[in-house]
């Protein structure tokens, strides 16, 4: 399963050496960006209810499932159905600062975004072209690691595909499967190398899929890194609430008028405060420039979500839990004190660290002190010989 090369989209110039010592980001951004097609065998679990013909529709479907007497997600989903298909996938690698394309690399972070983004929360810069602040991307490369982030399915330059069968919990933990065997292989791209060490990253959704990954499939990976993440899931009902299901075509005709209603989104940039950030740590422009590129999570992720497997007895690497001190999503606003119990139980045999990173929400990197938990992450992954 030789992966094929779809294009080179961008191809930028390599960072100079910087005579005037050294800052402790990437001032240039020296990454490529492609398209990789990833074989994915597994299965669709085909909801029982028509497409939302409308928002009514879409809205009465948010409020029976978070009914008080609603019925589990796999009441409304039928049978499980294999499927064996290719996703086209836009991926970005960075190699170490000072490296050249191709050339041999001690480790790649291979990160997932979550909900509401694409790959370039990873990349975020604000102001627009400045990666000072908020790029993990940006500091992770001077501290020696290559970054290979990709757009989940139905988000940003990858494929969007039908929200209710196709962009799937369990299709997308297949996607990173597969796609973190192309990277192993060394067919991901010709100037990407196969990395002696893979370290898994995540943010929220992207930790969930991470988590899964080490469950499923944990010989793929050397270690993983969970962000704005728990084990708790009965937050997240608040998140669910807060979105209102907003259909994203008509949320943001420009950039979703052609989505179909299947694809999700919150109201406006108060709710997404509301589910990803805390006051006063965060710059409003952020949050606006968050919200004007926001991208919609799907109907069928949260009905499949139960079905990515966490719980990994045997799994005996490194992990890392860098929870938000105030997270919404994941602990109800107050993540001190709860994390520990749930997270020792899925990793029993892990070598578990736990870090609470503070003054900050659910969305950790649009805060103030963002590069303070890249250090903690950095620190952490050297410490374990990753
Ligand atoms: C679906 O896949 C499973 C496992 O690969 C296989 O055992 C089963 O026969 C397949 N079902 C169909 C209908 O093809
Ligand atoms: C968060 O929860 C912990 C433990 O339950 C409690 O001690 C602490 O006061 C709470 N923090 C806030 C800001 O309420
Ligand atoms: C910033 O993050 C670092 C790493 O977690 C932490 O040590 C420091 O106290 C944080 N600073 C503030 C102001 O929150």
């Amino acid at each position: 399963m030789r992966a094929q090369l779809l294009s080179v989209a961008l191809v930028a110039t390599l960072v100079s050496a910087e005579p005037w010592g050294h800052p402790s980001w990437q001032s240039k951004d020296s990454c490529i960006e492609f398209f990789v097609s990833v074989p994915v065998d597994t299965v669709t679990y085909p909801p029982l209810f028509p497409p939302f013909a409308n928002q009514y529709e879409a809205t009465e479907n948010l409020l029976q499932s978070t009914s008080r007497t609603a019925p589990p997600a796999t009441a409304v989903l039928g049978e499980p159905k294999n499927i064996s298909t290719t996703f086209k996938i836009s991926a970005k690698y960075c190699p170490p600062a000072g490296h050249g394309y191709g050339e041999s690399v001690d480790t790649v972070l291979l990160l997932t975004h979550g909900l509401g983004f694409d790959k370039s929360y990873w990349s975020f810069e604000f102001p627009p072209g400045d990666p000072s602040k908020y790029s993990f991307t940006a500091h992770a490369t001077p501290k020696g690691f290559a970054t290979l982030s990709y757009d989940r399915l139905g988000c940003g330059s990858s494929e969007h595909l039908d929200p209710y069968n196709t962009i799937q919990a369990q299709i997308e933990l297949a996607t990173l499967i597969s796609l973190t065997r192309l990277l192993r292989e060394g067919k991901l791209h010709h100037s990407v190398p196969v990395p002696k060490k893979v370290v898994h990253v995540g943010h929220s959704w992207g930790s969930l899929l991470s988590n899964g990954l080490a469950s499923a499939a944990g010989d793929l990976t050397d270690g993983i890194v969970l962000t704005g993440f728990s084990h708790l899931v009965i937050y997240q009902q608040w998140f669910l609430h807060s979105t209102g299901y907003h259909l994203a075509s008509l949320n943001q005709p420009k950039r979703f008028g052609n989505f179909e209603s299947g694809y999700l989104t919150w109201g406006d940039q108060v709710y997404n405060q509301y589910s990803f950030l805390t006051w006063p740590f965060f710059d409003p422009g952020v949050l606006k420039f968050a919200e004007d590129n926001k991208w919609p999570f799907t109907a069928g992720e949260f009905l499949t979500g139960g079905f990515v497997p966490v719980v990994s007895p045997g799994f005996k690497k490194p992990v890392l839990m860098m929870v938000a001190e105030f997270d919404l999503i994941f602990c109800g606003a107050n993540c001190t004190g709860i994390v520990s119990g749930p997270a020792h139980q899925v990793f029993p045999d892990a070598d578990l660290q736990i870090y609470e990173q503070p003054n900050t929400g659910h969305g950790m990197n649009l805060h103030f002190n963002a590069t303070g938990w890249y250090d903690v992450v950095f620190d952490w992954v050297k410490s374990h010989d990753l």
